[in-house]
């Protein structure tokens, strides 16, 4: 048989946040699947992943936490690499953008498009932000809507009654970096023209769904895209970081992120070239017409990879001889939800997959992930779900399976594989499902049809599990020992199958089941022959899947929403009841107010308590005019021991509320709880 030359790259993730079960679900594991089952069946097959490391939330993290923007991706790359290596994702490389090679291989690019005289330049107006020193993209900018008197519009398009305008109609504009108002400055831009490929990716995405079948949601994506019309893109930005514009003189503006970023899917692959020392086998997966390329990614980046990044290569193939694959496949997942809804660090919803994988073995996590993967529909993970398939499904049937099986072995056929004898309906019955796992599962794989994939083996190792129960080996062993031999003989070729066919979902169990069978794997479709000869020693059994307690599961499910807000505050430590009583605090009213000389935040208050007057000297005179103040209810501290400041005796302290941008705003009782009533 002919062998396979495939190119799979999954989605490089942001290095600006961790990786959550619905990125897994999305793009990697049902990857993973595609690629590890390729493998067994011989095909030449590289696996190419990396971290996305530019764009301006980087740089909004660096400043926000006082660090740099290579320390926010150093950060979030090398714990995402580990976290996918804990949960079994086998990438030939994980890259990532920041590498020279990168910047280099996108530069190549965009001077080609350039030298083309494909791309144009154009002069805008674009917001910017001075406090922040930067030129703010659209979603950094918000204001009023000038049609519709919406307070949350987009610099160029109203959400809520969908008029697009000129950023220069947007009123009380707001950034939403700095929150100062940002000015319209203006800029210049290279666009490339989508729209002349129009007609190309059109041909293309038909010729390719009509020889390859793609996904209905997939398709329909690219149809709303070609019914709009693809218009001129911007392919740089005012910002510094990130791949720098190859064009002299030009300064401060660099590529704009998707634009690279695909390209790093490239960059990446010549990186493993330079790491396995040949320096041209890249091009073997990237410019070789029998190489198949399947980019796997989640619905959100379907226009990147159907439309933008083909068309990029379409650029690039009309101006240079040696002509680059486009996808041949595309076989984007919708999304994974958490408990019903969307995953959110913020509101504590979801869970690290560092820490779920602290709790739980990675085989559990990608069986039920797998078996519920979001590939027609968005679908939930649920707690009590994961519980299942892992106690009712791992553990009683594929683990009990195997397990019983062991044991007969052990305790009657000294671990040794017992002869197959006379064979009777259900024997041949059960050898004939062995021989048709491989194919059937392997052809579902091939069709993107993981989860059914999934469902197929685990069904296959619960008809191992019936079979072993109506051949009864209890009862045979007693008196017809060959039979019962046949039986075992059967199961543990059963096992083999199992352990070979179930290793791209659960590739840490499949390794510990061919461990115990005392074998290797073998070719995926070779798995279908029995391969265990008679008198084949086994090793030692293990336990292959435990059981997850409620307990555990119940605490998980305590957690959800829990988890404080990114932005909360550190809170000060725990205090009791006492120590709060300890503070006297009583309504008052300003009846006096006067500013002190030397100092620009200070003025002196003369306060009513109702059962005595005080002076007060309060840091409020940037926040408030004298005149505003007299008048005021407000709430003093009225035991707090009495202090000069700068010479001006205070007698207590005034109450107010310090915004996080800095402003004051005093404590206003409303005049019913009158004057000197304590606060508790
Ligand atoms: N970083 C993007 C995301 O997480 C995906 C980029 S895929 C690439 O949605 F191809 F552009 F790299
Ligand atoms: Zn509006």
């Amino acid at each position: 048989m002919k062998q396979e030359k495939i190119l799979v790259t999954s989605a490089l993730p942001y290095a600006n946040g961790l990786i959550h079960l619905g990125h897994l679900s999305g793009a990697y594991l049902p990857a993973d699947i595609f690629v590890r089952y390729h493998r067994l069946k011989g095909s030449d097959i590289i696996y190419i992943c990396g971290s996305d490391e530019h764009g301006v939330p980087i740089t909004i993290t660096a400043d926000k936490e006082g660090i740099t923007p290579q320390q926010v991706i150093d950060r979030f790359h090398n714990s995402n690499k580990a976290t996918f290596e804990k949960f079994g994702m086998s990438f030939d490389i994980y890259s990532r953008t920041s590498l020279p090679i990168h910047h280099a291989t996108a530069q190549e690019f965009f001077l080609s498009y350039y030298e083309q005289g494909l791309l144009s330049e154009k002069k805008t107006l674009q917001f910017f932000d001075a406090k922040a020193n930067m030129f703010l993209p659209d979603r950094y900018v918000e204001g009023t809507c000038p049609k519709c008197g919406y307070e949350e519009a987009r610099s160029d398009e109203c959400e809520k009654c969908g008029s697009l305008y000129d950023p220069s109609e947007l009123l009380n504009p707001k950034s939403k970096i700095s929150n100062s108002t940002p000015q319209l400055k203006e800029t210049s831009h290279w666009y490339f023209p989508l729209g002349k490929f129009q007609e190309r990716l059109e041909k293309y995405i038909d010729e390719k769904n009509k020889s390859f079948k793609w996904k209905e949601n997939v398709l329909q994506y690219c149809r709303g895209w070609f019914n709009d019309k693809l218009a001129d893109r911007a392919v740089t930005r005012d910002l510094d970081w990130g791949v720098k514009v190859p064009i002299e003189n030009v300064k401060g503006k660099v590529l704009y992120v998707w634009f690279e970023a695909v390209l790093g899917y490239i960059s990446a692959t010549k990186e493993l070239s330079i790491a396995k020392n040949e320096p041209s086998l890249w091009k073997k997966y990237w410019q070789d017409e029998k190489t198949r390329y399947i980019a796997f990614i989640g619905k959100d980046n379907v226009v990147f990879h159907t439309i933008i990044f083909p068309a990029m290569l379409m650029a690039w193939n009309d101006g240079n001889s040696d002509k680059f694959l486009l996808p041949e496949n595309v076989p984007a997942n919708e999304f994974l939800n958490f408990e019903g809804k969307k995953f959110s660090k913020s509101r504590g919803w979801g869970i690290d997959v560092d820490e779920f994988l602290e709790l739980f073995p990675a085989d559990s996590l990608r069986y039920a992930l797998a078996s519920n993967l979001p590939e027609t529909k968005d679908t939930d993970f649920y707690w009590r779900e994961f519980q299942l398939k892992n106690n009712s499904e791992l553990a009683d049937i594929l683990g009990n399976f195997v397990n019983r099986t062991f044991t007969f072995a052990s305790k009657h056929f000294n671990s040794r594989v017992p002869k197959l004898d006379e064979l009777n309906d259900r024997d041949k019955e059960m050898l004939e499902r062995i021989k048709n796992a491989p194919k059937l599962i392997g052809d579902l794989i091939e069709k993107y049809k993981i989860k059914d994939a999934v469902f197929e083996m685990m069904n296959f190792a619960r008809a191992g599990n019936k079979y072993f129960n109506d051949s009864e080996p209890w009862v045979t062993v007693k008196n017809t020992k060959q039979k019962c031999g046949t039986t075992i003989n059967i199961c543990l070729q059963t096992i083999y199958t199992l352990a070979e066919v179930f290793h791209p979902v659960i590739p840490f169990s499949s390794e510990i089941m061919f461990k115990m069978l005392n074998a290797k794997k073998t070719n995926w479709m070779k798995s279908g022959i029995p391969q265990l000869d008679e008198n084949h020693e086994l090793d030692k059994s293990e336990i292959l899947f435990t059981k997850i307690e409620d307990s555990l599961i119940e605490s998980q499910v305590n957690k959800l929403g829990r988890v404080e807000n990114e932005d909360a505050p550190d809170l000060l430590p725990e205090i009791n009841y006492e120590d709060f009583a300890k503070l006297d605090l009583r309504t008052a009213k300003i009846i006096g107010v006067e500013k002190i000389k030397k100092s620009d935040k200070l003025v002196k208050l003369q306060v009513d308590l109702g059962f005595e007057k005080r002076q007060i000297v309060a840091g409020i005179s940037k926040h408030y005019e004298a005149e505003e103040l007299i008048g005021k209810n407000i709430v003093v501290v009225a035991n707090l021991k009495s202090a000069k400041l700068f010479g001006h005796e205070s007698q207590g302290m005034v109450l107010a509320a310090e915004t996080k941008d800095g402003n004051l705003f005093l404590l206003e009782p409303n005049g019913k709880s009158g004057l000197g009533s304590k606060v508790k």
